[in-house]
């Protein structure tokens, strides 16, 4: 009955760019694995059907569920049939932003082929998380990953150095579809009336985020070369290339509790601070467990939930991820 931790993550930095015909965007971002995690199990008999079991109820049991969605096509790329069990233990909120029903998904695919004692090309493992969901490839891959594309192709980025930080939980819901909806809109309104936008619908954004990440590697590497020791943090490095999450450009007008919150994170000593994805989760990266438990506080005073974790390593993504194969 193979186990697995299924860890959550943030975006540091995520530039929206125009809508393609396919009804996607285009967009670039970092994704940042952290410790909070779900508990998956998988088990795997003779005969057919899929069953999903969770104590809570928030999360569907249906075909809907993209656990589900990932174990169909996996036993179709493995050409095998098998009664397969899925255990959602739920520790994470069930909250936009953090990629918890994708890291569920892949968790469930990492376990099945456990059970099954068999294996998929990672090729084709990132092949059908890509189908299932924008947001499931990064969860094969761990730590600090680049996305692009409309999320969904991952490119492993050198890890950062596992940081303490504190996840606030706004009791709202956003909608993605509608954010990226509410984005085109901005977009559009800025061309007409600002005439701010030189292109079509901000592909502009998505290449100075490129060309900032790009200089930030040039210089991660080059500083590991030339000055090994220099104090300097990457992630430090990473923010003030000035990403940011566009979606902060139209969700925090809608919910300006949003706002209010990253404000707290930041006032609280955060190195940075915003939302992930496209919220509600807003999340703050602080120097030490100390402080980020203190602004954790502050946002408990405020009647905010807020949750002290780290950002997880690729390797310790790895490591962490089994929980048991017996
Ligand atoms: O891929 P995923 O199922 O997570 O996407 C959910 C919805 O978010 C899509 O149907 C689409 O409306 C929107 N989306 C988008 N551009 C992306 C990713 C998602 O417009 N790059």
């Amino acid at each position: 009955m193979p186990t697995v931790r299924s860890f959550a993550k943030i975006n540091l930095g995520l530039a929206i760019g125009p809508a393609r015909p396919d009804g996607f965007h285009a967009l670039r971002t970092v994704y940042q694995t952290i410790g909070l995690n779900d508990i998956i199990t998988v088990t795997a008999r003779k005969g057919s059907g899929i069953e999903i079991r969770s104590a809570d109820a928030r999360v569907p049991t249906d075909a809907t569920n993209t656990c589900h969605k990932v174990v169909e096509r996996a036993l179709h790329s493995l050409r095998t049939s098998a009664r397969v069990t899925i255990e959602i233990e739920k520790r994470l909120p069930v909250q936009g932003g953090l990629g918890g029903a994708s890291a569920n998904a892949v968790a469930t695919l990492i376990a099945l082929e456990r059970a099954l004692k068999k294996t998929l090309p990672q090729e084709e493992r990132l092949r059908i998380a890509a189908e299932v969901g924008s947001d499931l490839p990064v969860f094969l891959v761990g730590g600090t990953v680049l996305g692009i594309d409309r999320g969904q192709v991952v490119y492993p980025l050198p890890d950062l150095p596992s940081m303490p930080c504190v996840i606030a939980l706004p009791a709202v819901g956003v909608s993605t579809p509608k954010a990226f909806a509410d984005w085109d809109e901005l977009m559009t309104g800025q061309d007409a009336g600002g005439g701010k936008l030189t292109d079509s619908g901000g592909s502009d954004r998505i290449e100075r985020f490129g060309h900032a990440l790009s200089a930030w590697l040039s210089g991660i590497s080059g500083a590991s070369a030339r000055s090994r020791g220099r104090a300097e943090n990457p992630l430090l490095d990473l923010v003030r290339t000035g990403i940011e999450n566009d979606f902060e450009r139209v969700v925090f007008p809608q919910y300006p509790e949003l706002r209010d919150i990253k404000g707290v994170l930041e006032r609280a000593g955060a190195l940075y601070a915003s939302l992930s994805g496209s919220g509600s989760a807003l999340y703050g990266l602080y120097r030490t467990r100390m402080a980020a438990e203190r602004a954790a506080r502050k946002l408990k005073g405020f009647g905010v939930t807020a949750q002290v974790t780290s950002t997880v390593t690729r390797a310790q993504y790895w490591k962490r991820l089994q929980v048991s194969s017996s």
